[in-house]
């Protein structure tokens, strides 16, 4: 296995000696959509991804395991939570149990600096971290595969936040089916645009969307033009050509919405003011501004453009009627080991 954390060995041998250590993971945006699995259980995609890390946000995880601990604990951003939600988390932490050969129980703390239902998968970020940290405190050794592996088994796409900047993810089996980077951090000043719509929490997530995808009968046709378009659109990114590679996202956004609208029961994610930022960026581009969308599991439309155009791109969008808040960010790098970090 390749050892590929060199600048981060400190941090993971204080983490292994203490059972503690605090990792943090950047959440990810697709511009080739993964959706459906042909294993839902160990989370293996019919069909590749590629994804950008989003720098500017991120999730941060302390994971302890302690012999004075009953159970496992977890709070997010300050609450404790049990439910579907602890039971997915502890999934991961069983794993790491397993691997580790012990049988320690777990406090985990989990804090993001950007807001659940802002329209990024926050699990992306959630999984990636909460894999560095558990790995790092039971003193497993630090393999990128091992981690995106573990990631994905929480969450698909956060196996593609634990490799830096740009990254992708093939279809296979468990051992083979994992992410990793396509390009650097530096690669190319790409921005991320994400227009916030709508705050609500979505009726059916990703986990359940994921299971009805082979319900619609679009599915077969879109899982037979990824290929295409994940290798049509990785050549273009690493040749930093966005009027390739801005049309290759929006195809394959609308066409995974097509998916999920004809799905059984269908899933409407678009509302209104989608459909007015889709036609925003049409007229934008008319004009001249090179920018492309892409969206996800929601309403909420993730606006592609260059560094330089990205101000105009955000005040533009914030001129759109039912705009509620705006983020903006460009590539990030790998899920890695921080200091200590306290509430
Ligand atoms: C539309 O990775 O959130 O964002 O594995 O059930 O956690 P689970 O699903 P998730 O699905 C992501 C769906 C998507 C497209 C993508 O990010 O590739």
């Amino acid at each position: 296995m390749v050892e590929k954390r060199n600048p981060q060995t400190e941090l993971w041998e204080k983490a292994s000696q203490s059972r503690r250590a605090t990792a943090l993971a950047h959440p990810n945006i697709a511009f080739i959509k993964y959706w459906g699995n042909t294993d839902d259980g160990l989370r293996l995609p019919v069909n590749p991804s590629l994804s950008m890390n989003l720098g500017t946000l991120h999730t941060i995880t302390t994971v302890t395991f302690d012999k004075n601990l009953k159970r496992d604990r977890l709070a997010i951003n300050g609450e404790f939570v049990t439910g579907p939600a602890f039971k997915r988390v502890v999934g991961i932490i069983e794993l790491v149990r397993t691997m580790a050969r012990f049988k320690l129980r777990a406090q985990i703390d989990s804090k993001s600096n950007f807001p659940i239902g802002s329209g990024i998968a926050s699990s992306a970020a959630a999984f990636a971290a909460l894999s560095v940290a558990a790995t790092a405190a039971a003193g497993l050794p630090a393999d990128e595969i091992a981690l995106s592996r573990l990631a994905r088994r929480g969450s698909g796409s956060a196996g593609r936040s634990v490799p830096e900047g740009f990254c992708q993810w093939l279809p296979g089996n468990d051992e083979e089916s994992v992410a990793s980077s396509v390009a650097p951090v530096d690669h190319w000043e790409l921005r991320d645009i994400v227009v916030v719509v709508s705050q609500e929490h979505k009726r059916v997530g990703s986990t359940g969307g994921h299971k009805l995808a082979q319900t619609s009968s679009l599915q077969a046709a879109r899982v037979a033009g990824a290929t295409n378009r994940f290798e049509a659109c990785r050549e273009a990114l690493l040749a930093r050509d966005l009027d390739r590679m801005g049309p290759i996202i929006e195809e394959d956004a609308v066409i995974m919405h097509g998916v999920m609208m004809s799905s059984h029961p269908p899933l409407f994610y678009w509302s209104p003011e989608t459909m007015a930022l889709i036609q925003a960026t049409q007229r934008w581009r008319s004009q001249g501004l090179k920018v492309y969308f892409t969206i996800d599991a929601g309403p909420n439309v993730h606006l592609i453009c260059e560094a330089a155009q990205a101000a105009t791109v955000e005040a533009e969008a914030r001129k759109i009627p039912g705009v509620s808040n705006v983020l903006s960010s460009g590539p990030g790098g790998e899920a890695r080991l921080i200091g200590s970090f306290f509430y």
